[in-house]
This record gives structure tokens, sequence and C-alpha cells, in this order.
């Protein structure tokens, strides 16, 4: 294990231990840190069109940070966090409320599910079963489906400890939803901690064999409030391979080396110096939005991903014990979203780094698979470390 990694574990090790001790604070409490307003707040943030009441929670640090989820879709709606001069802006897309969530933008901070990324024709096998999932993009299933975990309310409750604070999401996804197999319980924690970590952890139980692969799918821009572009960042994935796709962005199946190729962010490069090469992957996803296939001596936590902004000096590390990354440079954003105060979001003012299992996994018994049966646990942990240089 890397230092880093020793260092990031043993903190969690940390939180997670004052979290379990104090495991019965279920709800925002009263101001417990000296001179630290409470960590969390909860307030109702909309309404959907049926009337069900959706919450948001504001989680604090004692550095400052403040992030905000709300009970749609388990969205984080905004993450304010500290450049190198000490300015905090809010470095998520998203919108100012719950309205614009409802307008199907393109998975806009979600949790995404059952089954992130796309499952080719929405068609697989399982255990001599055909299931037909619907289509939603292209010819594939994307992100669970029409309706998929990023259109769902969650239940929420929310903690806090002495160093952290957080709120747990669960949401039931009955038999046969979105054409799923199986009832499967979800829950996804997110702390924040006074590491400024956000810590994500998924956990799942099901009845019945199902495939489910989890994700989160924040658009971030480290320059803050979304004022230009994300080329300049500076982007290293620990990755020597990754998954080529064809043109409906499913894979080959073929796992290639990323040397010689725009597909190379073994060392910190800007994810715009390659990116308008003539290169049919890159045509295929008008840009990058590709699987990398992590490198990873062990089978825990490991760095998989930092991204550097050089202006703002703001840095991004991001650690998971998944196989897979999706890095997504924001292709499909046109203009045609205005997002949180007035921005308008424009070609790649946003990047999707998705931990995850490899795309298309039901149909490729080469890749780790996604199967869960009833009796197993579904349990998966990323952490998105924020700092500034
Ligand atoms: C994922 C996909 C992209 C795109 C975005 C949402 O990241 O891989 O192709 O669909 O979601 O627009």
């Amino acid at each position: 294990m890397d230092p880093i990694t020793m260092k990031l574990t043993f903190s969690l090790a940390l939180t997670l231990l004052a979290a379990n001790v104090l495991g019965g604070c279920q709800r925002a409490t009263p101001d417990k840190t000296p001179g630290m307003a409470a960590r969390v707040s909860q307030a109702t943030y909309g309404r959907m069109p049926d009337g069900v009441q959706v919450d948001g929670y504001t989680l604090r640090n004692s550095k400052g940070t403040t992030m905000q989820v709300i009970t749609y879709g388990a969205i984080i709606t905004s993450l304010r966090t500290v450049d190198a001069q000490g300015e905090f802006a809010d470095i998520v897309l998203g919108f100012d409320s719950l309205d614009g969530y409802l307008h199907d933008p393109p998975y806009f901070g979600a949790v995404v599910g059952r089954y992130a990324n796309r499952i080719a024709k929405g068609r697989f096998t399982l255990d001599g079963h055909e299931y037909q999932l619907p289509v939603n993009n292209g010819p594939n299933s994307l992100h669970g489906g029409t309706r998929g975990f990023d259109k769902v309310v969650w239940q929420a409750t929310s903690f806090e400890n002495d160093s952290s604070s957080g709120v747990v999401l669960s949401y039931t996804s009955s038999d046969g939803e979105m054409g799923y197999p199986g009832r499967l319980d979800v829950r996804v924690t997110y702390t924040l901690t006074d590491g400024n970590e956000v810590v994500v952890d998924y956990f799942a139980t099901t009845d019945k064999a199902t495939p489910i692969n989890l994700s989160q799918h924040s658009y971030f821009n480290l320059a803050g409030d979304a004022k230009r572009d994300i080329l300049g960042h500076q982007l290293r994935l620990a990755a020597s391979r990754y998954t080529p796709v064809d043109s409906t962005l499913i894979p080959t199946g073929e796992l290639a080396s990323v040397e010689g190729t725009p597909f190379d962010f073994r060392t910190l490069t800007p994810i715009g110096a390659r990116i308008g090469e003539s290169n049919q992957q890159l045509t295929f996803g008008i840009g990058y939005d590709h699987n990398f296939v992590l490198d990873r001596e062990t089978s825990g936590l490991s760095h998989a991903a930092q991204v550097v902004e050089p202006e703002s000096g703001r840095v991004l590390d991001i650690f998971t014990d998944q196989p897979g990354i999706q890095f997504y440079s924001g292709n499909f954003l046109d203009g045609t979203i205005t997002g949180k105060g007035g921005r308008v979001y424009q070609h790649r003012y946003g990047f999707c780094l998705e931990t995850q299992h490899f795309p298309d996994s039901p149909n490729h018994a080469e890749f780790p698979t996604t199967i869960l049966r009833p009796g197993e646990e579904y349990k998966s942990r990323t952490v998105f470390r924020f700092g500034s240089n």
C-alpha cells in the first residue's frame, strides 16, 4: 500500500469508527463543535409533480467545505471547495431548484443504477433467462433505463460526529423494475470529512440474481462556478489499459494498451491536449467517453485519478475499490442547458469520472462479474478528496 493510500485508509477507518460509535445519532443535532455551526441541516427542497416531497441536506466540515445532497436521484447539487487563494466556489454542475433536475438533464450529480453505463441492446442472459431492459441511448440501455436511480426519490437520514457528517440514502427497486430481476435494496452513504473527503459507500442486497453497477455521475469543473471549459484541467489516470468501444459505445471486449495513444493519462496531461486528434475511438466518443481499466495491486481502495486545475490550484483525487473508471469529457454538453446562477453549460464545461465495473459486463464473461446473488452483499467505496496547490 502506498503512503497516501495508507494514510487515507487510516483516516477513513477513524472516521468510520467514529460514525459507528456515534451511530445512534441519526438526525441533524445542535452545534457540538465550538465555533462551528451544525454540520448537517435539512430543509424541504421541492415537490415532485405528484406532490412527493424532496428534501435537501447540507453538510459542512471544519474547513468550510459545503455539500448539498437531495433525495431526488441522490443528487449532489452543490459542492463548494476552496481554491489556492482561499476562495470558495461550486465545483459541480447542476441547477438552483428541483425543476431543472426534473427536465431530464444528463445525470448531473446523480447516483446511476441499477446498471451504470451501457448494456448492449438492453439485453442480457442470466441463469438461462433472457432479460430485456428499456433502450434509451441509441440501440442500448444506459444508466438503468428510462427511469433509473437518478430519477427516483430516495429515503434519507443524516448523521454527524466530531470529524464528519453525512447522509444515508435508501431505495428499494422492485422485482422487474426497468426490466431487472429481483427486489434490490440499495443504500448510498455520502460522508463529508474534515479531511475534505467525500466518501461514497454503496451497499445492496437482492432476492434474485441481478446485474448491479452503481456509480456517481457528478460533473466537475474545478475552475469553480463553471466559468470556462475543462480542456485545461490536467488529468492523471492509474490505467495502462482501456476498453475500446464500437460506434454505439459498447466495449469490443478488448483491453487495449494506452501506450502511444490519446488515452495515455498515466502522467498529468491536459484533457484538451489530444482530444482533437484523428483517432477512431475519439470519433466514436466525440471526445473521451471511455472506461479505463485501473491498475491495482490490491483489491482495496486505490488511487485511480487525479485532476489539477492550474488556474485555481484546485486538485481532486479519486480512490476506489472498483475495477474501472469512465472518463467522460462532457462531449454532449452543447450550450442548451442553463444551470446554477444562470451559467450556460457549453461544450465540455464539465467532466465526469465515474468509478464502476466495465460497461456491458453482463454480456462479457471475460470482464469482472457484476452479478449479485441472494445472500451476497454488494459493497463498494469511492473517495473524492479535494485540495489545492
Ligand atoms: C455517461 C455516458 C455518456 C453520456 C453521459 C450523459 O457518462 O457514458 O455517454 O451519456 O453519461 O450524457
